[in-house]
């Protein structure tokens, strides 16, 4: 097969000076490049902007806009594009600043054809190494893109795998309580309301979101004859019973991800007060997330109905909760609390309950659909 011949670089010669700009013409096109000529700065540039121009060759006086002029022009609008600069003898000082402000060479008029091609020959090298790093450069960075989106796309499977590993085993806790995971969900949502208002934010918002969600986790360790006494307890099961928040820590503690959840979970049972337990913690040594979640599972515990009491109204709630500030609660935290005001607390719980009819209702079709006998297979003609 025969070898298709390379395309001649475009070559655009700029010179106001007619006979210099043609000689340079013929001669380089008797060496095989493809020459475009222009008389002045602008003409050059709206000839480079029609198709692509590799090389100029400029003079560098010349009436009106100049070659400094034009070479700053091309560095703008057209960096790929390698400028050569003629100057007249005696204009070294200026030539070298041609150099400075991106020129590749410079030669002095009338240019020696040796030196004119050697010069071209090594400006266009130049030029297809610099394209061609750019080219990878750009490769390398579209695969970086691409790497850190899958990146991005697998940590998220990754914490919506955690999250519904954690939702699971609160369930499956809350199952042994008799109870729906709608209370530790509720106190979730009602934690990251009051945390916002202190303006917590990402990773520490999901932290203590998480720590409000496993607060009881160490329920688990606790007998099913002291958790599940329908009466009241007596105070050695009271000590069995208060051993959950350590339970729960030491469960969770060695987990990376959890590690600050966990610091909420041991100290969920502490008061401000410092009267609370494990460690009658008071202040602010007890977590923030601590401090806030109190209060949220207080409004939750007051305002749900359980087997033996009906749950008060927000408002009886939100009242008994602003009066505790500052020796229950955190009254820094009892404030943030009451911004969200009872409308915006009875919506959190009202979004929740129709969340929850939403997603009953998909898992109702599902099983429908699931149950649903096989459509008959078509009866063929005989
Ligand atoms: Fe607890």
């Amino acid at each position: 097969m025969e070898a298709i011949p390379p395309v001649p670089s475009r070559i655009l010669i700029v010179d106001d000076d007619d006979s210099v700009r043609d000689v340079i013409s013929v001669l380089l096109t008797e060496e095989g490049y493809h020459c475009v000529v222009a008389s002045s700065a602008d003409m050059a540039l709206d000839l480079a902007a029609q198709d692509e121009t590799p090389l100029v060759i400029s003079d560098m006086k010349m009436p009106g806009k100049d070659g400094l002029w034009l070479l700053e022009a091309f560095r703008d609008r057209f960096p790929d594009t390698s400028v050569i600069m003629l100057t007249g003898y005696g204009d070294t000082e200026a030539a070298v600043d041609c150099l400075r402000r991106g020129a590749v060479d410079y030669l002095l008029k009338p240019p020696k054809l040796t030196d004119l091609i050697r010069s071209i020959e090594r400006a266009l090298a130049k030029r297809r190494i610099e394209l061609a790093r750019k080219r990878y450069q750009k490769k390398l960075e579209r695969k970086v893109r691409d790497r850190t989106t899958e990146l991005r796309s697998a940590l998220k499977n990754i914490a919506t795998t955690y999250h519904h590993t954690l939702l699971a085993l609160v369930t499956a806790l809350d199952a042994r309580e008799h109870e729906t995971s709608d209370h530790s969900q509720r106190v979730v949502q009602y934690t990251t309301a009051i945390a916002q208002r202190l303006s917590i934010r990402g990773t520490e918002l999901d932290e203590i979101g998480r720590g409000a969600l496993l607060h009881d986790i160490g329920k688990i360790g606790v007998p099913d004859a002291v958790l599940l006494k329908p009466g009241k307890l007596t105070p050695e099961e009271w000590v069995e019973m208060r051993k959950h928040p350590d339970i729960g820590y030491q469960m969770i503690s060695q987990i990376e991800f959890l590690s600050i959840p966990a610091e909420i979970v041991l100290s969920h049972q502490e008061r401000f007060d410092g009267t609370g337990y494990p460690r009658r913690l008071a202040a602010n040594n007890i977590h923030i997330g601590a401090r806030i979640f109190a209060v949220a599972d207080t409004l939750d515990a007051m305002t749900s109905d359980r087997p033996y009491r009906k749950g008060t109204t927000f408002a009886n709630a939100i009242a008994e909760i602003d009066r505790c500030g500052g020796t229950q609660f955190d009254r820094e935290v009892v404030k943030a609390f009451l911004d969200i005001g009872e409308q915006g607390l009875m919506k959190i719980k009202a979004d929740m309950v129709a969340r929850k009819a939403e997603l009953a209702a998909a898992n109702r079709k599902l099983l429908e659909d699931a149950a649903k006998p096989p459509s008959a297979p078509p009866i063929l003609p005989s």
